[in-house]
């Protein structure tokens, strides 16, 4: 009988410890900090940044021929409708998903996830450090539901073409525009030289 009760007193115990022990490898394990040795960083992050390369400046264009031929108003407008359509065709190039996003979006679509936002606020602490945005980025391999993904950030300064869209004085048209498109904006009272978001990049490994 005392055996008995000191065994069922070891299952119980037993069970606590599945129990804690599962608790703990249910948590979410999402980052790999040390990629398998099959996965080629550098390779990856070249990819990304060649990408990155030819989204930024086709955004750039698109917008300054925009603002040179229709004004403030119809480069507004276009980042609305082309911004997105950019974004896609790069990345079918590339075989990955491209995009922008920031710690205070304009546009809801383009708002960070956990992953994003995390990545976001070590810039910005890196900035407030004295840090060179240009020289900001981070690269890893990221395990998800459906399986290892490498992510990709970079981030983006913002310069002085930048302000007239979401800098701290904006034309009252620019104003009405954008109150027009972007109930919510949040991305407005930047100053050139701060941290306006990150392009973001995801690919799928397998
Ligand atoms: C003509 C106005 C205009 C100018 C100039 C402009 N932007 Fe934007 N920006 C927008 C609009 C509109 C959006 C929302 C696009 C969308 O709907 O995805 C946006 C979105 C963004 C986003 C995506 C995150 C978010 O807030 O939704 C980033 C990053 C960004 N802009 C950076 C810049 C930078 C850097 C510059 C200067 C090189 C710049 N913008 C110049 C109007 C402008």
């Amino acid at each position: 009988m005392a055996t008995n009760i000191r065994m069922t007193a070891g299952r119980v115990i037993f069970a606590i410890v599945s129990i804690i022990t599962l608790a703990a490898c249910s948590e979410p394990a999402e980052e790999v900090a040390a990629p398998g040795p099959s996965y080629d960083m550098d390779a990856l992050k070249a990819e990304a940044r060649a990408a990155i390369k030819e989204f930024g400046p086709a955004l750039k264009t698109e917008l300054q021929n925009a603002m040179s031929t229709g004004g403030v108003v119809a480069a507004i407008e276009m980042c609305n409708l082309t911004a997105p359509d950019i974004a896609v065709a790069t990345g079918e190039r590339h075989e990955l998903q491209i995009g922008r996003t920031s710690h205070r979006v304009r546009n809801p679509a383009n708002a960070p996830d956990e992953w994003e936002a995390a990545r976001l606020q070590e810039f910005l602490v890196a900035a407030e450090q004295g840090v060179a945005l240009k020289t900001l980025d981070f690269g890893a391999v990221v395990e998800t539901d459906e399986g290892a993904v490498f992510r990709y950030m970079k981030a983006i300064p913002t310069g002085g073409l930048c302000v007239v869209c979401h800098g701290q004085e904006l034309a009252p048209e620019v104003v009405d525009t954008l109150g027009k498109l972007y109930p919510e904006d949040q991305a407005r009272g930047f100053e050139v030289g701060d941290l306006r978001g990150a392009f973001t990049v995801t690919r799928k490994l397998n």
